[in-house]
């Protein structure tokens, strides 16, 4: 299965088997590209995957002698995501497939973080409580099988990595400001700024983390007008409490979800899924609570085109191909109207 991941700003192609497993894995980001923006420019990121793609697609399948393995199928992220950036992918993966006269298989970008964590040889069984925590989303979800999810909770403004992002920003960090932050973060104390948890205390899981960013913001004002700004070891204090509080909620809500369901194992998915406070934290809340956390490994929690080429290869296994050659690409797509099904 040849997997190809255009969704946001990171060119991804993978090949998997489902006799060897992972074959081939490559990741193009763009990063450098979007840097000095801020942010993602979506137009500059559909003009890069056009670049890049086909590219990584020739290095993926070149065999070791010179000939080009020709891939059974071809699974490609048809959403949700950036619909310019979705659509190279799309229509790179339908072109071939006809080409080659092998089925296209259209994947959901959150189910393929989901099932991330099955890629690594110590897999999680299912159900699991999945803890999703990127640039773009944050949600509980309580998945059964394969196919067969329910969202238990999600954030109510920002996602967690953008409230990352946007923090480091205040803070003058470069972008993209996650890791900055959370590198900074070890050298402070998480109990130096009082910052709010919100939706903590309420029932329920949901998320928010706008108010938390403000509430960093006013902190930084106030150091502006007081002292001419925030000296390093502020700093430093301030990206920590903000980590802490972030985890916070996170762990809250998570432990909260795996208790009330009764499921013994978190998977936790996504960029943020990288941090390490977070990691060890649920660590220990699990296993306080007689379950255990699973993660993929670091390079399987960003975008990649392993979890597409893996994911497709579930889908295909499960429903078996269609001779559909329709270009599919949306950019909003509720993860619950999946099922094994369909
Ligand atoms: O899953 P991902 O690569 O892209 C999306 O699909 O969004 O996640 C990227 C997000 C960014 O917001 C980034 O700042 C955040 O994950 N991130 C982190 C860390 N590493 C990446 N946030 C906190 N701590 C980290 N170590
Ligand atoms: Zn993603």
């Amino acid at each position: 299965m040849l997997g190809i991941e255009t969704s946001c700003d990171e060119t991804a192609v993978a090949v998997y088997s489902g006799q060897v497993g992972l074959i081939a894995h490559h990741v193009y980001s763009q990063v450098e590209l979007h840097a000095r923006y801020g942010g993602v420019v979506p137009e500059l990121a559909s003009r890069d995957h056009i670049r890049k793609l086909l590219p990584l697609v020739e290095t993926a399948i070149a065999g070791t002698d010179g000939q080009r393995v020709r891939p059974d199928a071809i699974a490609y992220t048809a959403g949700p995501g950036l619909i310019g950036a979705l659509l190279v992918g799309a229509t790179v993966a339908v072109g071939l497939a006809e080409a080659w006269a092998v089925p296209a298989i259209p994947v959901h970008h959150l189910e393929a973080h989901l099932m991330a964590a099955l890629l690594e040889d110590d897999a999680p069984e299912f159900p699991f409580i999945a803890l999703l925590v990127s640039g773009g989303h944050s949600m509980l979800i309580d998945v059964r099988d394969f196919g067969a999810y329910t969202i238990l909770g999600q954030t109510l403004d920002d996602a967690a990595g953008e409230a990352f992002d946007k923090t480091a920003k205040l803070l003058g960090l470069p972008y993209p400001g996650g890791p900055e932050l959370a590198a900074l973060a070890e050298r402070g104390d998480p109990a130096s700024y009082a910052l709010p948890r919100p939706m903590l205390n309420k029932p329920g899981y949901d998320l928010s983390f706008s108010g938390l960013k403000t509430a960093v913001m006013l902190k930084v004002r106030e150091a502006e007008s007081a002292a001419g700004g925030l000296g390093e070891a502020a700093r430093a204090d301030l990206a920590s409490s903000f980590q802490e509080a972030v985890v916070d909620s996170l762990v809250g809500k998570a432990l909260r979800a795996a208790r009330d369901i009764g499921r013994e194992r978190l998977v936790v998915a996504g960029g943020v899924g990288a941090n390490r406070r977070l990691r060890e934290r649920l660590r220990d809340g699990m296993e306080a609570a007689g379950g255990r956390v699973y993660y993929p490994r670091i390079e399987f929690c960003t975008d990649n085109g392993a979890m597409i080429a893996y994911t497709g290869w579930l889908r295909l296994r499960a429903v078996g191909a269609s001779q559909d050659t329709t270009v599919h690409a949306r950019a909003r797509w509720n993860l619950a109207e999946l099922s094994r099904i369909a």
